[in-house]
């Protein structure tokens, strides 16, 4: 099946349940949940044939008469419940993976796999990731003895060259944040396998419309879910998803199943309404996404030219100096080069001229975060501080679902 039917019918199952008829309430597996909160006690003995999964708010599970577990039913929302499970099965379906595992923030998700890691760890990363994700190892793991060495992730050699031997995980961000380079996800996993490393793919700007990591070889794939697949800006969660099948080393092993754990037992979990409100939005995931990549296009082909930009990072312009390798792994299920709604651009001047351009823009929300259907802009070194690496002069641009003209419009009035 193609991925706009995935998006819609994974993890959505139909009540086939007896006894499961409160509205909004019932179960989505083989068995009544057994959720014993108001709104989710099943009193009838028909199934109510809901055809989207229903919400079940309970956070506890009735038991069988005997005190025993009911085969099937959860006992403890944080260790499971129905919204988060069928949430889970779409995000392992989208991804091509064999589970995933959610969280309450993209954060707590690259948490759980450098906790998985445990003490006297070493990890090589990208210089332009996501700036926060660096911050959890520098200012929340750095006393638990993992450490990090950053590196242009592009440049194969200084992958090489930062191997320690306690180097346990090679993370890739691609394209990456904010500067669009785009890693040779392949041409990583070889140097990582030849050693024994673990490689994890953040593909939250590239999503699995564009880029599928595990087709290349990584064995974890990380989510800020608030992104694309939220795509509305208005839920916060995470998710990492564990490769499709074995065998993995053993270190794998051991680290899935921490990743689990700190789920359930660390308890950054999200609630089952975010999880049905993320099935619900992922439901036009696959709609939205060429989109975004359409109007990234024509808005990156209109900015190139403009006398005021300096230079405008996406990897679809065939100028971009990472386009050849994007060419290689981005492109939609039909093989056609794609390459997402995200960009950069550098405006002649300094801050004050790319603060100024932002702030004429009425279409462009000037404001953090991205891959939400409506368009917005920020000025990443401001955000990220002294330590910063971005350019002075860079704007991140998450190019939104409105019509391409109206988007053009916005900046060509800017300019004026
Ligand atoms: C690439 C990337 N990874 C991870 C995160 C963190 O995700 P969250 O804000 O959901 O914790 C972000 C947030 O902006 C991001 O852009």
């Amino acid at each position: 099946m193609k991925i706009e039917t995935l998006a819609i019918h994974a993890g959505n199952h139909s009540d086939p349940t007896k006894g499961a008829v409160s509205t909004g309430a019932a179960s989505t597996g083989a068995v009544s949940t057994g959720a014993v909160s108001t709104g989710a006690v099943s009193t009838g003995a028909v199934s109510t044939g809901a055809v989207v999964s229903p919400l079940i708010l309970s956070t506890t599970f009735e038991r069988a008469a005997d005190g025993n577990i009911v085969e099937g039913r959860d006992i403890y929302t944080r260790a499971s419940n129905p919204n988060r499970r069928a949430l889970e099965e779409k995000l392992a379906i989208l991804e091509g993976g064999s589970e995933a595992i959610a969280f309450a923030s993209g954060q707590a998700a690259t948490m759980s796999i450098f906790h998985s890691l445990g003490g006297n760890s070493h990890v090589i990363l990208p210089n332009d990731i996501y700036y926060n994700t660096k911050v959890i190892i520098d200012n929340l793991y750095a006393n638990f003895g993992l450490t990090c060495t950053a590196i242009d992730m592009t440049d194969l050699g200084a992958i090489k060259r930062a191997i320690k031997k306690n180097t346990k995980l090679i993370w890739i961000e691609t394209p990456s944040n904010p500067s669009l380079k785009i890693t040779d996800i392949q041409a990583v996993v070889k140097i990582a396998k030849a050693k024994n490393i673990l490689v994890a793919c953040d593909n939250t700007w590239a999503t699995p419309f564009f880029t599928r990591p595990f087709e290349h070889g990584v064995d974890l794939i990380m989510h800020s879910t608030t992104k694309y697949f939220g795509g509305h800006s208005d839920i916060l969660g995470g998710v990492v998803i564990l490769p499709p099948a074995p065998p993995l080393g053993v270190r794998a092993t051991v680290a899935t199943g921490a990743i689990r754990t700190f789920q359930t037992v660390g308890g950054a979990v999200p609630s089952p309404f975010d999880c049905w409100l993320l099935s619900r939005s992922l439901s036009t995931f696959a709609i939205r996404m060429p989109v975004h990549a359409q109007n990234a296009m024509k808005l990156a082909t209109f900015l190139e030219v403009q006398p005021q930009i300096e230079k405008v990072n996406y990897p679809g312009l065939k100028s971009n100096e990472y386009h050849k390798v994007a060419k290689k792994q981005m492109n939609n299920a039909d093989g056609v080069p794609c390459f997402g709604g995200m960009m950069s651009i550098l405006v002649k001047g300094g801050q004050k001229e790319a603060m100024e351009l932002a702030s004429k823009l009425r279409l462009f929300k000037h404001a953090t975060s991205l891959g939400g259907v409506e368009s917005l802009i920020e000025h990443r070194f401001s955000v990220e501080g002294i330590h910063s690496s971005s350019p002075e002069n860079l704007l991140r641009i998450s190019v939104g679902i409105e019509n391409i003209e109206d988007l053009i419009a916005d900046f060509e009035k800017a300019f004026q």
